[in-house]
């Protein structure tokens, strides 16, 4: 397993949670416009069971989701970072690259000077060979994100997300790809 350790950019630390990244994760689950592209919002307590799950995989794998915080103002700014994919579909077993940002710090460029680490620690300290990100194709927030990465979408991969229900009509995802050769910024 990898040694985890805290990952810096310029701007941002990627750490392990804490208690008190507890409310501002709340606040930014409990946002619907932030949560418009999920099945719904999340309370209070879905919020911190997120924040449990989260630490769970990093001490079961050794990496995971990490809080981001501004290093200038020490403020939450969100989670960005590495899970692994917990369902079966074409293109698992996988690592999958996520962001969910408080909307007021959209727009900065945080969530791809995050990724960029996190892809970093994948690819160089967890030698992955490839890791995906999935979004709804309306998502182009996060599939800007994605672009931005040097990450590449073809339209065969798209799919129905199996967590999903079949008729819901936030089913069908885009699958976006990197693998382990990438020139990184
Ligand atoms: C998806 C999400 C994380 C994207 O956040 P974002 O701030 O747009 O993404 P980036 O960090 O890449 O920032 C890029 C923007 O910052 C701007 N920017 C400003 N200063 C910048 C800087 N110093 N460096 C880079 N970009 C900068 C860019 O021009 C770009 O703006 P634009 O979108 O108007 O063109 C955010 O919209 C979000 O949290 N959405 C809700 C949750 C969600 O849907 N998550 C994904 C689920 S799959």
């Amino acid at each position: 397993m990898a040694a985890m350790s805290t990952l810096e950019t310029p701007r941002l630390l990627l750490r392990r949670w804490q208690i008190a990244d507890q409310e501002p994760f709340a606040t930014l689950n409990g946002d619907p416009e932030t949560m418009k592209f999920f099945l719904q919002p999340l309370n209070r307590s879905e919020s911190d069971s997120l924040i449990e799950r989260y630490e769970k995989h990093f001490e079961e794998q050794g990496f995971g989701m990490w809080a981001l915080q501004s290093k200038k103002t020490r403020d939450l700014i969100g989670a960005t970072g590495l899970l692994r994919v917990t369902f079966a579909a074409h293109f698992t077993p996988t690592v999958n690259i996520g962001w969910r940002l408080a909307r007021q710090h959209w727009g900065n460029g945080y969530a791809t000077e995050a990724a960029v680490e996190a892809l970093r620690f994948g690819f160089e300290k967890l030698n992955l060979p490839e890791i995906v990100a999935f979004t709804l194709p309306q998502n182009t927030s996060s599939r800007g994100v994605m672009e931005r990465l040097g990450m590449t979408h073809n339209p065969n991969d798209d799919f129905d997300h199996p967590k999903v229900p079949q008729w819901h009509p936030m089913v069908r995802h885009v699958l976006y790809r990197v693998k382990n050769d990438s020139n990184l910024a």
